[in-house]
């Protein structure tokens, strides 16, 4: 589904990309490491069309991402950005998964299977408050139902895991291996336990390079 060739991009002062070819696994779970600073999120964000400026070629489903708008590619690609709380544009956690499902009138079906989500997840109580006063654990929490809504997308995942507890983070990993398979999915975490029995590709970028690691 996402293809690169010959794929290259720097900030002024800064290249971190190379010459890097690589095709995504499409259907799916890819794991994607490196240290810090690397340009992980940095490449997460030119794949949805956030960042532009790169070299070479990025192919989402054969077509040319240059080619491609920026609503296009959110049909075909989840993303969920390394802070949680920048993937939130509504007031309150019902109101913010209302929008990621795209349902912008909230009929009392659409909220009562919501509401069901939240309190599956533990977060029934807090669904009508207003997504600042939650700790960043339970809006990463409220992403994770953002993932349940939108399964026939691929998904793009930055750090999923980061501030989650163990429960939470277990949760998460069931959520992710038990996506439906058609469609895949790109993690990016420091954190192997758990992910290492699920994943199809493992990639760890390195020296301006994306290198593919056996399994
Ligand atoms: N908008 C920007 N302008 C200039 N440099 C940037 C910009 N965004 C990121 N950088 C730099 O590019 C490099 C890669 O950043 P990026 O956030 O992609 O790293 P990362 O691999 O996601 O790191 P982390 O593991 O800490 O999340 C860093 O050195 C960062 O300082
Ligand atoms: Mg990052």
């Amino acid at each position: 589904m996402i293809r690169m060739r010959n794929f290259g991009f720097g900030y002024a002062d800064k290249i971190l990309f190379e010459a890097v070819n690589l095709e995504l696994n499409p259907s799916g779970i890819t794991l994607l490491t490196g240290s810090n600073g690397c340009g992980k999120t940095t490449l997460c964000r030119i794949i949805t069309s956030l960042q532009s400026g790169y070299s070479g070629q990025i192919l989402i489903d054969q077509k040319d991402r240059k080619n491609l708008t920026t609503p296009v590619i959110a049909e075909k690609i989840l993303y969920l950005k390394q802070e949680p709380s920048y993937n939130f544009v509504g007031l309150t956690a019902i109101d913010n998964l209302l929008c990621w499902e795209k349902k912008f009138t909230s009929s009392d079906n659409e909220k009562t299977k919501i509401l069901s989500l939240l309190e599956n997840m533990d977060l029934r109580e807090l669904s009508e408050n207003p997504v600042w006063e939650l700790s960043s654990g339970q809006i990463k929490r409220i992403n994770l139902i953002a993932l349940l809504l939108n399964q026939e997308k691929y998904w793009i995942l930055d750090e999923p895991f980061a501030g989650l507890d163990h429960k939470s983070a277990q949760t998460a990993i069931e959520i992710i291996s038990q996506k439906k398979s058609k469609y895949g999915s790109l993690i990016i975490s420091h954190q192997n336990n758990g992910l290492l029995d699920i994943i199809d590709q493992k990639l760890e970028i390195s020296d301006k390079k994306i290198i593919e690691n056996l399994l």
